[in-house]
């Protein structure tokens, strides 16, 4: 089977990658994903005193079902919170996971049948269902809530107005009653919330970007340390700089304790607990709205199409890979701020690259070419991006930066499962504005073809 683009031309097939799938994830898994920690933190997470109940938002997730599982096998006890919105928002935009995701009860079935330990699921509404958030709070009484469930795909927040209200009013309700409900819970409850780089904007601090606080000198010479400007580039984004203003006040005014996880862009699909059954494999997004940059090149470069890079591919963004992000969670729940301090922000990152670099490097693997499309986005066509990620490095976490081994790893999964991708979802169909969509006028997603 080929893929090709009608726009496009193809220079050259997907490499085969034809290893059985198990064994070799098994045996990557083992070395690429080793990382070290340092003493204090590996106390924290071993010394059996530690164990905590975590109730996880949006656990149903592309990063909140791996951590689920993290967390639980490191001895947590873990209850997911998900209403299934990002399985119904699929269904409307007639997508789906490529790889194929289970039930939520069948996915916490399998995590008890290999490791022997409960996992809670909770259909609930956070945005909207908000008695019984309470109700759930009062009964679990958390140590920690770790808060993934928001809509997350800027290009789906830009499509139209619906797409838009929906997410203003989905992700910033849910933050809102996540807040109110652990206030009336009367549960000291540690929120941590994912936020993204994006709130920082991209290149605009005109040196590295600290992490969440910034010095700044106001007029008259008065020196004061506050929240990093926010800038967003989309309105998903907005919705993450609205977020970290209601965290800010509610620590303020309640002193709730919460840890802002300013994450940047998640690639990677497995880890080393969804490889343990095929019934745990997690979501692989490769559509041009959920599909985020390097895992969308790492599945085209698999199927020989070539990668879609958008404008002249100069954006540099921040990366991490989703094994990271579980470790990350478990480093925040470990690490709480005490009740009075502000806001605890982290930049959850692990490096940044530049768009067009990242496409080199898949198309130097996988044989494809990238193909520079027309920008669907309003942003600058190049930037720099200098991150501070000392803390959690402080922490003990080692993370994982790009490697071609482990985009081999996600070659192999891409490669079991592409007869379930359908290629007319692969280029862009969310524009920023009027100009853009007129300026993307020309793509035609059904110009991506398979042949047979
Ligand atoms: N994936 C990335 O590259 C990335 C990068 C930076 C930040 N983040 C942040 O991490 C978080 C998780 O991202 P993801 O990639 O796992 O997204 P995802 O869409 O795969 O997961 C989010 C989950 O939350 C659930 N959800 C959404 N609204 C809900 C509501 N009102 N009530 C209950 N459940 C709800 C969805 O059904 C879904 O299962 C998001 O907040 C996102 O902004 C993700």
């Amino acid at each position: 089977m080929k893929f090709f683009f009608l726009l496009a031309t193809v220079t050259s097939t997907a490499t085969a990658f034809t290893t059985g799938f198990a064994p070799s994830v098994v045996t990557k898994s083992a070395s690429a994903f080793s990382f070290t920690l340092n003493a204090e933190a590996a106390a924290a997470t071993t010394n059996g005193t530690d164990k905590k109940k975590v109730i996880i938002l949006g656990g149903d997730g592309f990063c909140g079902w791996p951590t689920s599982l993290y967390l639980s096998d490191q001895g947590h006890d873990v209850v997911i919170v998900d209403n299934l919105s990002r399985r119904n928002i699929d269904t409307e935009l007639g997508c789906d996971s490529l790889t194929p995701i289970q039930s939520p009860s069948v996915r916490v079935q399998a995590w008890k049948e290999v490791s022997g330990k409960d996992i809670k699921f909770v259909n609930l509404d956070v945005a909207k269902e908000y008695d019984l958030l309470v109700q759930l709070i009062k009964e679990e009484q958390p140590d920690s809530i770790v808060h993934f469930a928001e809509q997350r795909a800027a290009p789906y927040s830009m499509k139209n107005s619906k797409c838009k209200r929906y997410t203003v009013d989905n992700n910033v309700s849910g933050s809102n009653n996540l807040c109110c409900a652990v206030i009336d819970s009367e549960v000291d409850a540690h929120i941590v919330h994912l936020g993204t780089m994006g709130v920082y904007g991209y290149g605009t601090s005109g040196g590295e970007i600290p992490e969440g606080y910034i010095d700044v000198i106001l007029p008259g010479g008065r020196e004061q340390n506050i929240l990093h400007p926010a800038y967003p580039g989309s309105v998903y984004h907005a919705t993450k700089c609205l977020d970290a203003l209601l965290w800010q006040f509610y620590q303020k005014n309640d002193n709730l304790r919460v840890t802002d996880l300013h994450q940047g862009i998640v690639w990677g699909t497995n880890t080393p607990q969804t490889i343990r059954d095929e019934r745990l494999i997690n979501r692989f997004d490769y559509d041009g709205d959920y599909g985020t940059v390097l895992n969308r090149f790492l599945m085209q470069g698999a199927m020989g199409v070539p990668l879609t890079v958008y404008g002249t591919g100069g954006q540099t963004r921040a990366f991490i890979h989703v094994t990271d992000t579980a470790r990350c969670i478990e480093i925040a729940i470990n690490n709480p701020p005490n009740a009075g301090e502000r806001v605890e922000i982290f930049n959850q990152i692990a490096e940044t690259r530049r768009v067009r670099d990242v496409a080199e490097m898949v198309a130097k693997q996988t044989g494809v070419e990238a193909n520079f499309l027309p920008n669907p986005r309003q942003e600058a066509a190049e930037n720099e991006l200098d991150v501070s990620n000392k803390k959690f490095c402080n922490l003990g976490l080692d993370p994982i930066t790009l490697d071609e081994e482990l985009f081999s790893e996600v070659t192999e999964v891409v490669n079991k499962y592409k007869h379930r991708c359908d290629p007319t979802k692969i280029l862009p169909a969310s524009f920023w504005n009027k100009k853009r969509a007129e300026e993307c006028a020309t793509l035609d997603p059904t110009s991506v073809k398979v042949e047979v």
